[in-house]
């Protein structure tokens, strides 16, 4: 068991919880969209609601399991495919939230005009190139907005390391730059993150300092992260 889920920690929050990737279509039939499984987010959502919390999941493209398995535990599915959609659900529900938690894979463009009937090969002229508009950074306009007085939001972020710097380095400067109360960084990559049954996580605040670090099974993680929100909460 883990320290504070019994105690009901959350009892008389709620809290909003992204999950999955966003898909961003092209045609009827294509899409831009990306690899996660949303099993963190989802974890976070069964783990808040074990604490207490009236929890509210934004389902971007989740699977049917996951959404059944999170209704029939008390957990408020709000299903959504694309960022805007998302961005809607999340803003809605946050009006009345006391955390929100994205931890949605959010596209970070999407092509600039979705065309109503699946577009065709034109034998012999090759591809048209796609063009791509920037979506807006729904955890930045959370952090802007505050939909609610004292709010928290927190952030992920999945980084890979590379020649510009560490995991670690790159999670330091976006959690500078999200302004976020909190910034769950983990490496992706490699097998680990997505779609993996385990994670990995350094929680920054919005000065990009270490308050805690997690690993092990996503609800493991989920809880960690609960413990470190219950202790930044006004007291109800
Ligand atoms: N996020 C968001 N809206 C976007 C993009 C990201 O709300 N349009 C959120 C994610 O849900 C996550 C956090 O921002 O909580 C960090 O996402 P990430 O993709 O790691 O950061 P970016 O700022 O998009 O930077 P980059 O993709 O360049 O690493
Ligand atoms: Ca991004």
């Amino acid at each position: 068991a883990v320290a504070g889920e019994e105690a009901g920690d959350l009892a008389g929050r709620t809290v909003v919880v992204s999950a999955g990737g966003t898909r961003e279509p092209l045609d009827p039939v294509r899409f831009i969209g990306n690899r996660s499984s949303g099993r963190q987010g989802v974890a976070l959502a069964h783990a808040a609601r074990a604490r207490g919390a009236r929890v509210t999941l934004v389902a971007a493209n989740l699977d049917e399991t996951l959404v059944a398995a999170a209704r029939g535990a008390g957990v408020e599915v709000e299903p959504v495919e694309t960022t805007m959609q998302l961005r809607d659900a999340v803003r809605r529900a946050a009006g009345g939230a006391d955390v929100v938690v994205m931890a949605a894979a959010v596209a970070d463009f999407r092509p600039a005009s979705v065309v109503d009937a699946k577009i065709k090969k034109v034998p012999g002229s090759g591809p048209a190139p796609i063009a791509l508009v920037e979506n807006p950074d729904v955890l930045a306009e959370l952090v802007r907005d505050r939909l609610r007085p004292g709010q928290l939001v927190v952030g992920f972020g999945a980084e890979t390391g590379d020649a510009h710097g560490s995991v670690l380095e790159h999670g330091k400067a976006k959690a500078r730059r999200k302004g976020a109360d909190l910034l769950a960084v983990n490496a992706v990559g490699g097998g680990r993150g997505f779609g993996a049954e385990t994670n990995d996580v350094t929680v920054l605040d919005a000065q990009g300092d270490v308050v805690a670090e997690a690993a092990g099974t996503k609800r493991e993680v989920a809880d960690a992260i609960w413990g470190v929100v219950t202790k930044l909460l006004p007291s109800m």
